[in-house]
């Protein structure tokens, strides 16, 4: 017998958005697919699984379900800290998930705290300026800046808000990206130093030990101007990128980039998995651009597919998340009696120990 796993999730069509929000508005949650998927690779690995949507009741349902571990990919609805509440529940009530701590959870999705402790550890990232409003645009001391920049929300994943139009090359685009962003993500704009080379992903799984994935290289299907490509909402839409994996790299280049990749997991204290991104500043050197610790799993996700590059199928990729993340937490599994026995007091909605 395995665990009984909690599997917790946002769903795209549970998404609160209205007509009003931005067309990728629900772009980082999951579809019913994805969950099954999961579901699905985790039963084949001996475990039961509990669905738990993210909704209302979350708490009081995690209370009664006594589950052993929480299998974690959910993002939560808003604000900077919306990924690190599924986690702080669970920490309240004791139960271990797989994935990072509410605090690395909150720091990652926050791009510009995120590079400030990646900086601070001596990685090269891009500079950066979060901005609230156009006061605060005017405020930077405009006439200082180097063009081109590159803007983006402060606090998204999956693109969102990442378009063609984000590299910006004088004030009246950069006016523009930060009106729009503030705007329509409600949010701070990050304005970087635009990186015009190479694009690369790295994902990662484990804690004390951890095991790298191929490098995979993102890059334009339709050979353009390096300078201008984006890895972004529009090219996602229109497939214009191919991926490369393992990348086409020098030894030293990927031993530079796996640096960065490994350094920032260490940095930011991220646990089980995080996928990196990455890429080459003007000179070649590898910078920081962010990172994940809650990586897409959906069948197009990055993440897996650099996991399957090393020779993992999706199953042995789930098993090994949640065998990282029950190592870290000293959980053993059940046996098929005591899985028995958790399963019918819950029918009787009463709760057994934990052990
Ligand atoms: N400073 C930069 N210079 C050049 N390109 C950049 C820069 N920042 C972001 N990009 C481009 O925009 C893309 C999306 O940016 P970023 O990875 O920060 O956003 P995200 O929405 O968090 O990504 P993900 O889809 O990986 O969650 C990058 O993959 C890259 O192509
Ligand atoms: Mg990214």
């Amino acid at each position: 017998m395995g665990f009984i796993v909690g599997l917790a999730y946002n769903l795209k069509k549970d998404c609160p958005r209205s007509d009003t929000e931005v067309e990728d508005a629900d772009a980082e949650f999951e579809e019913q697919v994805t969950v099954d998927r999961i579901a699905k690779a985790l039963r084949a690995g001996g475990h039961r699984v509990v669905k738990i949507p993210y909704r209302p009741g979350l708490l009081s349902r995690l209370q009664r379900l006594n589950v052993d571990i929480v299998f974690n990919i959910a993002e939560g609805w808003e604000g900077r800290c919306r990924e690190a509440i599924v986690p702080a529940v669970l920490d309240s009530l004791g139960i271990p998930y797989t994935g990072s701590d509410p605090l690395t959870l909150a720091v990652c999705l926050d791009k510009a705290v995120t590079k400030a402790i990646v900086s601070a550890s001596g990685i090269p990232t891009p500079w950066c300026a979060k901005v609230n409003s156009m006061d605060e645009l005017e405020n930077l001391g405009t006439d200082s800046l180097t063009y081109p920049l590159f803007v983006k929300p402060a606090y998204e994943g999956s693109s969102k808000g990442v378009r063609g139009s984000s590299k910006v090359v004088d004030y009246q685009g950069l006016r523009d990206m930060v009106s729009w962003i503030t705007t329509a993500y409600m949010q701070p704009a990050l304005i970087e130093a635009f990186l015009p080379g190479r694009e690369f992903t790295v994902g990662i799984v484990g804690n004390r030990d951890i095991t790298v994935f191929p490098i995979m290289e993102v890059r334009p299907m339709v050979e353009t101007q390096p300078e201008s490509f984006v890895y972004c909402y529009d090219t996602k839409h229109n497939n214009m990128e191919e991926f490369l994996c393992p990348a086409p790299v020098t030894d030293e280049l990927a031993d530079a980039i796996l640096d960065v990749a490994v350094k920032s997991y260490r940095a930011l204290e991220c646990r089980d998995l995080a996928r990196v991104d990455v890429r080459l500043d003007g000179a070649g050197v590898p910078n920081f651009l962010e990172i994940n610790p809650l990586p897409g799993l959906s069948t197009v996700s990055l993440f897996p597919v650099t996991a399957m590059a090393s020779g993992l199928s999706f199953e042995d990729l789930i098993e090994k998340i949640l065998e990282v993340a029950a190592t870290r937490a000293n959980i053993a599994e059940r046996t098929a009696v005591q899985a028995q026995q958790v399963i019918a007091g819950q029918r009787h909605r009463t709760v057994s120990v934990r052990r």
